[in-house]
């Protein structure tokens, strides 16, 4: 992280030593917004969708005047959910590209790479969906507007003992994801509290084909169900093959399972399973039915949980800069820190004093090859 963090400070002060115009934004005719996002490779869709979420509320605000006289201009780049690509394209946004602030990532992984960069610049970045703690634990420019992986491993410990009425649960993590390790580890902790026996708890590598090895360990040990903190897609080949093996109890996971791609993958074998994640477009609030209208009419396709949460760091953002009266960094990272009660298309959320969003969690479980609403579970 070291020489990245040299070069942006170098090319900061080459730039304000020659006083060329953009490298503070804010003195241009728009505010320069960047967005680091998985918009192809593994994790296409999580990009796909926190990017359309975003756009969407940069355009809308936009439309409505834009924030201190000026227009939002969102600067995105691609990472291919490559490890490496964050830090140099956050590293670009800002030195090169002048940004205000930064919006991204949906992997914890990812937005724990770029963190350091942000911080280091003091340029406010806000994570959509990154659930891992470790995320704004790198400083106080970092944020985030969804809720965190104690309270959702908690809720999905919870939700093991009370509704599966899981007695022994094995643990299947993915060993190269920050947010399978604190998932699985904020899981185990609560379901162990709540009396709950570890049949076995085993890793995989993402991006993985082959599970049967794990699978068959896990069936020897024959827990009541198999929590698997992991990514739609390995988490679609884990439920077919668990199917081929015959093992029939249910799979559930955290908020990493949210894709399309799921269903069109798992098809009949990822039926009846269950998982955790931040809200369903079957919310019937006003503001998350008209989220869904106008989605629906701009990408002919229902949103989901990034999408909505894209949708909110956006004008988390917007409003921050109105409140803050400037782009400058250390005034816009207060107001954005002072967060309350913001009224989102997520729920209604305030940061708290270590920049992570308080919110509900809402359960699904696949029906009829679609996500169905069972439940909220407040903090
Ligand atoms: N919470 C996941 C992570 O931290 C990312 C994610 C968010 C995935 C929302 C799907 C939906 O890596």
């Amino acid at each position: 992280m070291k020489p990245v963090n040299l070069l942006v400070f170098s090319a900061a002060s080459l730039l304000s030593v020659l006083g060329l115009p953009g490298c503070k934004s804010g003195g241009g005719d728009t505010i320069k917004v960047g967005e680091f996002a998985s918009l192809t490779g593994k994790e296409a869709t999580f990009g796909t969708s926190s990017h359309e979420g975003t756009q969407m509320a940069v355009e809308e605000i936009n439309e409505a005047g834009g924030v201190l006289g000026k227009k939002l201009e969102l600067l995105t780049e691609d990472d291919q959910s490559k490890a490496g690509e964050p830090a140099n394209i956050v590293n670009k946004l800002i030195s090169r590209d002048g940004v205000v602030a930064v919006l991204g990532e949906v992997a914890s992984s990812r937005s724990l790479e770029a963190a350091p960069i942000a911080q280091a610049a003091k340029i406010p970045l806000i994570s959509p969906a990154s659930t891992n703690p470790k995320v704004t634990e790198v400083g106080d420019y970092i944020f985030r507007v969804c809720f965190i992986d104690p309270f959702q491993g908690t809720v999905m410990a919870n939700f093991a003992n009370k509704t599966l009425k899981a007695k022994k649960v094995a643990v299947l993590t993915d060993a190269k994801s920050d947010y399978s390790k604190g998932l699985a580890k904020y899981f185990k902790e609560q379901f162990v509290k709540n009396g709950g026996t570890l049949a076995s708890e085993l890793d995989y590598n993402g991006g993985d084909k082959d599970f049967k090895a794990q699978l068959t360990t896990i069936k020897g040990a024959a827990p009541d169900a198999v929590f698997v903190p992991g990514y739609y897609n390995d988490v679609a080949l884990i439920a077919i093959q668990a199917k081929e093996l015959g093992l029939s109890i249910p799979l559930f996971g955290g908020d990493g399972w949210e894709s399309d791609n799921l269903l069109q993958v798992g098809k009949d074998a990822v039926e009846g399973h269950y998982f955790s994640t931040h809200c369903s477009p079957e919310d019937t609030s006003p503001k998350m039915t008209s989220f869904v209208g106008n989605y629906k009419k701009k990408y002919s396709k229902t949103p989901d949980a990034m999408a909505a949460l894209g949708y909110d760091s956006a004008y988390v953002l917007a409003e921050s800069i109105k409140r803050a009266g400037t782009t400058e960094g250390p005034k816009l990272r207060e107001a954005i820190a002072a967060t309350k009660d913001f009224d989102g298309v997520t729920g209604k959320f305030s940061l708290d004093a270590k920049r992570d969003a308080v919110k509900s969690a809402a359960i699904l479980q696949i029906k009829d090859g679609k996500f169905k609403f069972l439940e909220t579970i407040a903090p």
